[in-house]
């Protein structure tokens, strides 16, 4: 910390999960390497810096695995994704490093292709439309938007994309529901009974249901999903064991449902709060015009995204990181909200700019970890901010801003609610592209 520095911000409370970016201006500025206590009592480096997040997130000698983690009295499980060790869905790559990771993301890399993406466009739009339609019939004119949009899209999408078959994607919901619990500030990080029930429910069903497509995988009614692409897929001769295809399915899910969610509900807030920039958006997607809507999606990636922090890190040897010593066995969290707007890096970082052009954000991460969603998670916001803005012209926030909730957990970011009106019976027909 430097001399000018004065008190450090306090972190992790309702305040600041309202609004942590000028707690993060503030590390960013006075302490970019600050060792502080998350809420579920672990010790952790919070690195805030552009340069610093980039490099630390590409740096070999910081492990995803949490073997590596000098655990702190007390702190014990209470790192990574909440209820997975119970459920013995550790091995996914997330949690792994090479050669490991090399070979799994390899793998899930032959099954999961942009290919396979692209072609799952029409359905995501269809399944936009067919919640804005739910939102159309209730006749109120208003909307829950996490609820009745941002929330059951991408957990339908990533259903359809594995091969979960249509009578038991209600479930996953449900399961999905659980995962995605209210944590208040203060209790984040730890497993909880709900989270760790859903995790268990969810990894039985998966097991079974790998094991009945592994069964029918060679007969000619043999579906083409990306499950069904995760068994085939070889490398070297090499298959995924049952487990691991398993715990490849959940890091899918986990990895793809929350985020988007809140990449939705984040960015329409955003577009909200910012006017004159919405306007310009919808006004070009009105014409027909779609040219700004992928440096949209990265501006609001950006400016608010989904991943506050990225996933634990732990040193396995001694290092620094921007000059500050850092022990084996430290847990090390790079502050991707903070870092995507470093002044050292963007220009106006506080500024909305829908059609920034040099926007080298770390929202997706970097490294070999870098999102392996991302084309996925591209084509569901493209599709999600397209058909609410030219399907519901006038929506717009039924809320007062400073009543808004936002979830409490350290490594998302997104709000609770989001109350939305809208005049019911003015929607154009679907949006074509
Ligand atoms: C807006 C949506 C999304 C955002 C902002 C996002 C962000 C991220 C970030 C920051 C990481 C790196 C984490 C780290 O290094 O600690 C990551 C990794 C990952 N993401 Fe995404 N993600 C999104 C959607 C998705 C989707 C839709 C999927 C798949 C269905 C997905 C699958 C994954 C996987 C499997 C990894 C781990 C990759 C690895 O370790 O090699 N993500 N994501």
């Amino acid at each position: 910390m430097d001399d000018r520095a004065g008190t450090p911000p306090t972190l992790f409370d309702w305040e600041f999960a309202s609004d942590p970016y000028p707690a993060y201006g503030w590390l960013r500025e006075h302490a970019p390497v600050y060792r502080t206590t998350v809420p579920s009592g672990v010790e952790a480096w919070l690195v805030t810096r552009y340069a610093e997040a980039r490099e630390a997130l590409a740096d070999g000698r910081l492990s995803k695995n949490p073997v590596h983690h000098a655990e702190s009295p007390g702190a014990r499980g209470k790192t990574g994704i909440p209820g997975e060790r119970s459920a013995d869905l550790m091995t996914h790559l997330l949690n792994i490093d090479p050669p490991d990771h090399t070979r799994l993301r390899r793998l899930v890399s032959k099954a999961f292709t942009p290919r396979r993406v692209a072609e799952f466009e029409p359905r995501v739009r269809e399944l936009a439309d067919r919640f804005v339609d739910g939102m159309l019939r209730d006749g109120t004119g208003q909307a829950d938007l996490i609820h009745e949009f941002a929330f059951p899209l991408p957990i339908y999408a990533i259903c359809d994309l594995l091969g979960v078959p249509a009578e038991d994607q209600d479930d996953f919901r449900d399961w999905a529901g659980m995962m995605m619990r209210h944590v208040k500030p203060g209790q984040g990080g730890g497993p909880r009974g709900g989270v760790a029930r859903a995790v268990k429910r969810i990894r039985t069903y998966l097991v079974e249901l790998i094991e009945r497509k592994r069964a029918t995988l060679g007969e000619e009614s043999a579906a083409d999903d990306l499950i069904s692409g995760l068994i085939r897929a070889s490398d070297h001769g090499e298959h995924l064991t049952g487990n691991e295809a398993a715990a490849m399915c959940f890091v899918l899910l986990f990895a793809g449902f929350e985020t988007t969610v809140n990449l939705i509900g984040n960015g329409m807030h955003t577009l909200f709060r910012h006017p004159a920039q919405r306007a310009a958006l919808q006004q070009a997607l009105a014409r027909g015009d779609h040219a700004l809507l992928d440096p949209a999606v990265e501006e609001l990636l950006r400016y608010d995204g989904p991943v506050e922090m990225a996933t634990w890190r732990y040193a396995t040897r001694p290092l620094t990181i921007g000059g500050r010593p850092i022990a084996a066995g430290d847990p090390v969290l790079v502050v991707l909200a903070a870092a995507d707007r470093d002044p050292a890096r963007f220009d106006a970082p506080g500024t909305v700019d829908l059609a920034r052009r040099d926007n080298p954000h770390l929202g997706y991460g970097h490294g070999i970890h870098y999102c392996l969603g991302a084309p996925l998670a591209r084509l569901e916001a493209r599709t999600a901010f397209a058909t609410l803005l030219t399907r519901l012209p006038d929506l717009r926030l039924a809320a007062d801003p400073a009543e808004l909730r936002w979830r409490g957990g350290l490594i998302m970011r997104g709000l609770r609610t989001l109350p939305v009106a809208f005049t019911p019976g003015t929607a154009p027909a679907a949006q074509g592209k």
